[in-house]
């Protein structure tokens, strides 16, 4: 338990299930002092589990399908009423891609498919933060912060389009960072998170395997979930007031690792 985000109200978007990364990112922000309001996807809600955190974290849940500009619209005067006042912190920790779900490869994708990810994962970014800013939602040095994943920069076979939404959601955190910025003080950051074990992680093909490897390839180890909530703390704490605009790797060092031992050891031929 600590206080860094006392008095601090935020909006937590994508918590599924106790595995998911949104997930451990609420119970850590009530924790440190903050009120959090849930949301996710209306069809995510039928699943039911998200009632068990509003009820451990007293947290209202608002669904909100974060491509539906009036759902958004809704999520935040909702939200605004409860909390009194306006928003300190949101958390976007939404990714589909409909190509790797039906199993397209990357050389044969489905552009109905690849429209509909693309603003699932990276537009509905946009959307979130052009509704905040127009109806002035969030409180001077908030913080926005979105998940991401190092496919945006280097190549990873199975990653399929995702890779892609990764580019564009970190573009966006720049372009509306310098904006949000300018009005109101507010950053906007998108945490670069190691392979995790939850739904929409497990979904990528040999997912395990890849874990696995980039466990063995970072010094550190993988960040865990609750790395990252632990990390998203900070970012929404005053600590990090003038951090904006960037991409920050949460990933036990594996973005700057050439080649480690351990994987090296993999490969020795009789020397
Ligand atoms: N798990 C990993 O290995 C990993 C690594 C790096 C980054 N990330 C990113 O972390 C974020 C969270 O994913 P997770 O791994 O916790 O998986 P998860 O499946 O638990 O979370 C994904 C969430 O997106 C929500 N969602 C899907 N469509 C939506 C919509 N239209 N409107 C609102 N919400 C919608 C889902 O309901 C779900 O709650 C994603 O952006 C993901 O790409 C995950």
């Amino acid at each position: 338990m600590n206080t860094l985000l006392k008095g601090k109200k935020g909006i937590i978007f994508g918590a599924l299930n106790s595995e998911s990364i949104a997930w451990k990112v609420a119970e850590q922000c009530h924790s440190s002092g903050a009120q959090i309001v849930l949301t996710n996807a209306p069809m995510a809600m039928r699943l039911g589990e998200i009632n068990s955190l509003s009820d451990a974290i007293k947290a209202p849940v608002i669904p909100a399908d974060a491509t539906s500009l009036d759902e958004l619209q809704n999520l935040i005067e909702k939200s605004m009423e409860h909390f009194n006042g306006k928003i300190d912190f949101i958390l976007h920790s939404i990714g589909m891609s409909v190509n790797v779900r039906k199993n397209r490869p990357y050389t044969d994708l489905n552009y109905e498919f690849l429209t509909k990810g693309w603003d699932v994962s990276a537009v509905s970014f946009h959307k979130l933060l052009q509704t905040a800013y127009k109806m002035d939602a969030i409180n001077e040095w908030g913080s926005v912060l979105g998940l991401t994943y190092m496919a945006a920069q280097r190549t990873f076979p199975d990653y399929n389009d995702m890779a892609e939404n990764k580019s564009y959601l970190e573009s966006i955190a720049r372009s509306f960072g310098y904006h949000f910025g300018i009005k109101n003080k507010v950053r906007v950051n998108t945490i670069s998170q190691s392979p995790t074990v939850t739904t929409a992680g497990s979904g990528v093909k040999g997912f395990m395997s890849f874990l696995n490897f980039a466990e063995k390839m970072s010094p550190l180890g993988n960040a865990t979930a609750e790395d990252c909530a632990n990390y998203c703390v900070t970012l929404f704490s005053d600590l990090t007031k003038r951090v904006t605009m960037q991409n920050l790797y949460n990933d036990g060092g594996f973005s700057m690792t050439g080649v480690s031992q351990n994987v090296l050891d993999q490969f020795m031929d009789g020397e």
